[in-house]
């Protein structure tokens, strides 16, 4: 049994709660009416647990049982959970179990837009411990192959907006997020995936985005999108890069 967020302790599991809700204080008291409806959602509230989430992050993932529960996600993410070099399933592997369990309950919950996935990931396809199981099994996963990674020329200015734009702040100097605050990796990530993430929370419609992430790249042009994603798909996977 492996809990989940890569402790070997319950009291992270409790840690990784709290943290989210204070991150949500923090957040009610700085996000101004303005930028609540950039959400696409304006009933959401980053960092406001569903109660499933809380029920699932109180459970502990068995990384063989994931394996098995992985079946029903492989026609699309793939067998190995690398998805689609094409942008068009992204890379699950290495992906923060917290990421995962947020990401899964909000598109079940109708909150992140989702349409291909919903079934699959509906009541009716997996368990909240199925969930929790896959969570602990894609995120120890590695993949032998390739991402897909931009066309290379605007890698200066990429790493220019990345920095500026204090991605690093949550996304980390090496793109290895933060388990804790269920904040994405996004190093190794397929480009066109991280391009139109990137749009889709710009227009307001994933549904389910941190307010500073849409201040962040709210004046971002079509190029910026393409150079700072350009710059994130070729960061190596975050488990190989030192400190
Ligand atoms: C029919 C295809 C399909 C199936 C089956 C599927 N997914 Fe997905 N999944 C997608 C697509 C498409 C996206 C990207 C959506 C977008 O562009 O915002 C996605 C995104 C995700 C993400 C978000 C990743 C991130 O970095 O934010 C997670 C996590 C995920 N899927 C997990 C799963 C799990 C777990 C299963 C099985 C229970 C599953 N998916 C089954 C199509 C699928
Ligand atoms: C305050 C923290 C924060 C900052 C600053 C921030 N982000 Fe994010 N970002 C997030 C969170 C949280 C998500 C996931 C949103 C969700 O579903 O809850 C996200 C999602 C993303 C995604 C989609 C990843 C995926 O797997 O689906 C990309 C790409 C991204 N951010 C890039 C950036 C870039 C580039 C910057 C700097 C210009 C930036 N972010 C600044 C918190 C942040």
């Amino acid at each position: 049994m492996k809990p989940i967020l890569i402790s070997t302790s319950k009291h992270l599991l409790c840690a990784a709660l709290l943290a989210i809700s204070t991150s949500l204080s923090a957040q009610t008291a700085t996000t101004d009416s303005g930028l609540v409806q950039k959400f696409g959602n304006k009933a959401y509230e980053w960092g406001k647990m569903l109660p499933e989430q809380v029920e699932i992050l109180k459970l502990s993932g068995d990384v063989a049982r994931g394996k098995e529960a992985f079946r029903g996600c492989r026609g699309c993410h793939k067998a190995d959970a690398g998805g689609l070099l094409d942008g068009t399933y992204p890379r699950l592997t290495g992906q923060h179990a917290s990421v995962v369990i947020k990401q899964v309950t909000e598109v079940r919950a109708g909150i992140r837009a989702n349409p291909k996935m919903a079934p699959f990931s509906s009541d009716h396809a997996v368990t909240p411990q199925e969930i929790a199981d896959i969570a602990v099994y894609v995120e120890q996963l590695t993949t032998a192959r390739e991402n897909g990674k931009g066309p290379g020329t605007m890698l200066a200015r990429g790493k220019a907006l990345y920095e500026q734009g204090k991605c690093a702040e949550c996304h980390g100097e090496r793109g290895e997020g933060k388990a804790l605050n269920a904040y994405p990796v996004v190093a190794a990530q397929h480009y066109e995936y991280l391009r139109r993430e990137l749009d889709h929370i710009q227009k307001g419609i994933r549904g389910n985005s941190h307010p500073k992430m849409v201040k962040a790249i709210e004046r971002y042009t079509r190029e910026d999108m393409e150079a700072v994603s350009d710059y994130m798909s070729r960061m190596p996977d975050y488990r190989l890069t030192s400190r």
